[in-house]
């Protein structure tokens, strides 16, 4: 069985102090023993946020990192420097990452081999844009992301591998995938993911859905099949709302 996740990308949110408040915000809730919660603060916030949940069920993760170890890339973070702040999980191909920062296929493939080889699990997102959608592209690009992006990987990396659908049209637009939508797609990736591997690896492995979703719909998305938990955008920037996704798993 996949497990359930419900992962918050605070994206360029939340300054240190905003941060440790979110935190203690969050550090009051009861965490359903099911569910693995995330939250994905600032690079400049990531040790603070380590810290502050270290006695707590949460887990911080990074939103990028660059696919070398060191060396001369002004401004950028390395894997070896979240490892040594305590991060295991890294998020890697979101969407604004692939949009504004030119991040395609293969770099992705680089970083996700990086990330690999310094023991760090990966979100791994995947999503069409509106025309590719409009014009029925939406399958054929999920699978070029897979293909070109992903499935160089070994099958014993799966085990540290997390996959967000999240169509880049309902992404922070207020528009969501309907849950018929998420589950038709969140289907096609396993079914693709068993193709180019195995049933056992595509049943294992978590597909979160992404894109706008808030307390009102998140039940019904992560009453599908094939819906194992979320990453969460905008709503993740409030507690009560965030939690109430969390608890939103029946
Ligand atoms: O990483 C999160 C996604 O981009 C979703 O963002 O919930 O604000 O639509 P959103």
């Amino acid at each position: 069985m996949p497990k359930k996740i419900v992962a918050g990308n605070w994206k360029m949110n939340n300054d240190l102090s905003e941060t440790e408040t979110l935190l203690k915000n969050l550090k009051k809730q009861v965490i359903p023993e099911d569910v693995t919660v995330m939250v994905a603060p600032s690079f400049t916030n990531l040790y603070a946020a380590f810290e502050s949940v270290r006695e707590h069920p949460i887990e911080v993760v990074a939103q990028n990192m660059h696919q070398s170890v060191n060396g001369a890339f002004t401004g950028e973070v390395s894997a070896p420097m979240l490892k040594s702040v305590g991060i295991q999980t890294v998020i890697l191909g979101h969407s604004e990452r692939r949009a504004y920062f030119n991040e395609t296929n293969d770099l992705l493939a680089e970083k996700v081999n990086t990330a690999l080889e310094n023991e760090l699990k990966v979100i791994f997102c995947i999503g069409e844009e509106l025309n590719d959608r409009r014009n029925s592209d939406h399958f054929e690009v999920i699978q070029n992301q897979l293909e070109n992006g992903l499935f160089h990987i070994s099958e014993e990396s799966w085990s540290h591998i997390i996959i967000a659908y999240e169509p880049v049209w309902a992404i922070g637009t207020g528009e969501t995938a309907s849950p018929k939508q998420a589950q038709e797609m969140h289907e096609y990736i396993r079914k693709t993911i068993a193709k180019h591997y195995s049933h056992a690896i595509a049943n294992e492995v978590s597909i979160l859905y992404g894109g706008s979703v808030k307390p009102a719909n998140a039940t019904e998305i992560f009453a599908k099949k094939d819906v194992d938990g979320g990453l969460i955008g905008g709503a993740s920037l409030k507690a009560e709302d965030f939690m109430a996704i969390v608890n939103a798993f029946g």
